[in-house]
């Protein structure tokens, strides 16, 4: 049985850190090991503890002077939108009819799924994501080669056919009894296959009618221990359009209530024009509501209350997320470089310990796979990432001035994008490969 022992700066989260100098709140090694078997992480501590747990024929491997964390997780992603970023102009609605729905479409050929699902997961391991929670397109095939591709690299990722069925393009539209068949096939196939999650994806209310949310709660209460992925509260007109279309419904997140659609393992993404109601809903039945800076800056969609959500009485579980392709990079460092922007924009700061701890550890709770991944403890996953803050000619510039861990975190948030990952390690096995278009 081969073993790998890596060796670097090791940090790894233990909960949330409350200030920046709750130095409890994480694990750091200046001279770090971690000794991998099977894919998993079976020693993790001082350098010289872990080497002699090691053996003689452990391939070792030296990351100094590089930091070693957690592999990233991005909490809400679109696969098939690596065509749609960097489209111009346009918020919500106008963006999803002008460039989204008809690209998606293409998505009904399998062969074009697989090719742009396969450049997907190269792009995310290159940015040091090992697991994302995706939305696939409307087409049972597109979630076939999402999932193939995944479990070919041995990734963990959730992911879920879209079921939506009016209000957009014939090309991207299924029914209540085919979304619900075709959802039923996938969770069968791929729930639980190696490190494949499934989520139940209705897109959002606009696109699914009464009888595809019933079938969408079906699902839900067929299968608990599963995802779920919608959109939430995200632009005004989205909002008074989905009032228009469920009038019975309080408000925009009493629609999926009433659908039985709220849970510890659902996830919201958005949420940035909730009311104290709808908060409160979301906090009482442990939901999830996923911020997405770059997306909800570039559709002008508005600012997500972070801190807020946090602190409140009835605080709101809340994960991180890229959304591309209205999200404008992959990488989690720019995210939170733009959720640091957004944040203070709200008067308020995130440090720069809460940010890394969000993008690891925070999400991977907030996707209850925290058993699994976003640490670097013994007996979880192998999945890690190896950052260099002197990565470009710039970042090395302003490391000479920086002194503590605190300082170079953030600079790597700030200035750090896929020139910061040096290599990333999916089930123990070096995984960075340049995009091969
Ligand atoms: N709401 C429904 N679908 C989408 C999508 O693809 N992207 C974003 N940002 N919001 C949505
Ligand atoms: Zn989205």
């Amino acid at each position: 049985m081969t073993s790998t022992l890596l060796r670097g700066r090791t940090l790894s989260f233990v909960r949330w850190p409350q200030t920046i100098d709750d130095h409890s709140a994480w694990r750091y090694e200046e001279d770090g090991g971690l000794l991998i078997r099977d894919g998993r992480i079976v020693a993790a501590g001082a350098y010289t503890q872990v080497e002699k747990q090691a053996g003689e024929g452990a391939k070792k491997i030296d990351h100094r002077p590089h930091l070693l964390l957690p592999g990233f997780i991005d909490a809400h992603v679109h696969f098939p939108q690596m065509q749609v970023i960097a489209s111009y102009g346009a918020e919500l609605l106008d963006w999803l009819n002008t460039y989204t729905f008809p690209e998606e479409t293409k998505f009904a050929n399998a062969q074009h799924g697989r090719r742009i699902a396969r450049l997907f997961l190269d792009e995310m391991v290159r940015h040091g994501t090992t697991t994302v929670a995706a939305y696939c397109s409307v087409h049972k095939a597109s979630a076939e080669a999402f999932f193939a591709e995944s479990h070919d690299r041995n990734m963990l990722n959730i992911a879920g056919k879209v079921m939506m069925d009016r209000n957009a393009p014939d090309g991207v539209l299924d029914t209540p009894q085919s979304g619900y068949d075709d959802s039923k096939a996938l969770i069968r196939e791929w729930h639980g296959k190696g490190r494949q999650h499934y989520a139940i994806t209705p897109r959002f209310a606009i696109t699914s009618s009464p009888q595809q949310m019933e079938m969408a709660g079906a699902l839900c209460r067929e299968h608990p221990d599963l995802h779920m992925q919608t959109h939430l509260s995200e632009n005004h007109a989205e909002i008074a359009l989905t009032q228009d279309l469920y009038p019975r419904s309080r408000d925009y997140t009493d629609v999926y209530e009433h659908y039985g659609l709220l849970g510890k393992k659902s996830l919201f993404g958005h949420c940035i024009h909730l009311s104290e109601r709808e908060a409160d809903a979301l906090s009482e039945t442990g939901s999830v509501a996923v911020f997405c800076p770059t997306s909800n800056l570039f559709l002008g969609s508005g600012l997500f209350d972070y801190q807020r959500f946090r602190h409140r009485e009835k605080p709101i579980r809340i994960a991180a997320a890229t959304d591309v392709g209205g999200g404008t990079n992959y990488s989690m460092l720019r995210t939170m470089d733009e959720g640091y922007k957004v944040i203070a924009l709200n008067g308020e700061k995130l440090n720069p310990f809460q940010s890394f701890w969000q993008i690891t550890r925070g999400n991977a709770e907030a996707l209850s796979v925290a058993d699994k991944i976003g640490t670097l403890d013994e007996g979880t996953d192998a999945d890690i990432v190896v950052l260099d803050a002197r990565a470009t000619p710039a970042m090395r510039l302003r490391m000479e001035t920086v002194e503590t861990l605190a300082q170079e975190l953030f600079l790597l948030q700030t200035l750090g994008d896929d020139r910061a990952v040096r290599e990333v390690y999916v089930a123990g096995r070096a995984a960075k490969t340049d995009l091969a278009i």
